[in-house]
């Protein structure tokens, strides 16, 4: 199993992702195999790196010369894959970005061990799915492993590596110094659900979501305070709607559903019915937000008390869900901040932001919270505790 800079690099899914993966790919100097179920999928996948291409040309970041020779260096399946995927019999790394179906995943795999050398590596990018669950389905499940980009790929530069129990132990650096040379941010996560990101970024969304049930403040409001006073280059209800609300809270669902039920995840009523009356955000032209023409954006209540508290509790609840990962071994309190800054461009990585502000009023707010509400959500980390106990800190 060896992953070099010859390694011809397979994509499976010409959607956003497969898409934006195919390119950083080619980007980083290898030949690339990119197909699709779907006709028409690698059409427009082509289009859409030209346009990328001829807009980095315009800016002056690339040459033309460079930029036709790494479009020249993806070789698009313009027939619909079938059951024969010979077409990556090539590949020394196969990375599959199709839908977001256990069962669909599976198949694919058992056909691409079929028609990959034995010893080409597997990828998934899955988001919510265990790597395990898919790898268990291969005769070889060993040369399986996640490799979860952001979206969009080419400019997100975080990519979680995800090794499943039963990986090959060679194959998580391998894979970390293959993204690493591709220039991205790598990170190690464990298979877990949501791996570190759509773990710890949880209460963003579902906190705000508590205040904005609770009459606490508005969306305009919640979102203003988490930019003006959090810094957080988005408010959590424009992310939503940015993401798709549909998007977000199947992830939620997921993630809440795969940690049995913690109450920690619970996703919110509000949400829901937004999703059920197909308010999708952006993309559906009603969210949150009225995206409609001639819609007039709602005005923030611009009361500084008013922020500091919602800013106050939201910023607690991620504190806690970013130690309580270092806590589960999720992944190193370095990968956990290096993950929330450079995967969904959080202000100031969690961890370093609990030294900044301490421990204790963190603590203090949960706990408050906790006795408020009597809701096992509000539970500070054993570990926020333990540090608080031992008079440690982050990175010292
Ligand atoms: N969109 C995101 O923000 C994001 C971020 C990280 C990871 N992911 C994950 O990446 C994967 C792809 O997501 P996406 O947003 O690109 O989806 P998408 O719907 O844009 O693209 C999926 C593509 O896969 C194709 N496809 C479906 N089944 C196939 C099969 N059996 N064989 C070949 N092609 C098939 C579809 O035709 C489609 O073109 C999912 O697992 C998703 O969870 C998505």
């Amino acid at each position: 199993m060896s992953l070099s800079t010859d390694t011809i690099v397979g994509v499976v899914g010409a959607g956003a992702m497969g898409t934006g993966i195919a390119q950083v790919a080619a980007a980083a100097g290898h030949r690339v195999v990119l197909g699709d179920a779907v006709r028409g999928a690698t059409q427009k996948a082509q289009a859409s790196i030209a346009k990328a291409m001829d807009r980095e040309v315009q800016k002056e970041r690339m040459s033309r010369d460079a930029a036709d020779e790494l479009m020249s260096r993806i070789d698009y399946q313009w027939e619909p894959l079938g059951d024969d995927l010979s077409a990556y019999g090539r590949c020394g790394l196969v990375i599959e970005a199709i839908v977001e179906d256990l069962d669909v995943k599976q198949a694919l795999f058992r056909r691409l061990e079929r028609a990959v050398a034995r010893d080409a590596v597997l990828a998934t990018n899955t988001s919510s799915l265990s790597v395990a669950s898919i790898a268990s389905s291969c005769d070889v499940p060993e040369r399986v492993i996640g490799i979860h980009f952001f979206n969009p790929p080419p400019l997100m530069p975080l990519v979680e590596v995800v090794p499943w129990l039963g990986a090959d132990p060679a194959l998580a650096p391998a894979a970390y110094a293959m993204m690493a040379r591709w220039r991205k941010a790598p990170v190690l996560a464990s298979d877990t659900p949501g791996f570190i990101v759509n773990r710890v970024a949880r209460p963003f969304y579902g906190e705000s979501l508590r205040l904005l049930d609770e009459g606490f403040a508005d969306i305009a409001t919640i979102d203003w305070a988490m930019k003006d006073h959090g810094g957080f280059r988005m408010g959590p209800f424009e992310l939503m709607d940015f993401i798709g609300n549909d998007v977000n809270y199947a992830v939620t669902r997921s993630v809440f559903e795969a940690m049995f039920y913690d109450p920690r995840y619970k996703p919110s009523l509000t949400q829901r019915r937004l999703v059920e009356s197909r308010f999708y955000g952006r993309k559906s032209g009603r969210g949150y937000y009225d995206y409609r023409e001639g819609a007039v954006r709602p005005e923030p209540k611009r009361d500084d008390a008013i922020a500091r508290r919602i800013v106050e509790r939201v910023r607690a609840m991620l504190i806690n869900e970013a130690i309580d990962a270092v806590h589960m071994q999720i992944a190193s309190p370095e990968d956990i901040d290096l993950a929330m800054t450079k995967g969904v461009n959080y202000p100031k990585g969690l961890l370093a932001w609990a030294n900044e502000l301490g421990l204790e009023p963190i603590l203090g707010t949960l706990e408050a919270l906790q006795a408020e509400y009597g809701e096992d959500r509000y539970r500070p980390s054993p570990l926020l505790r333990r540090m608080i106990r031992e008079k440690r800190r982050f990175f010292a």
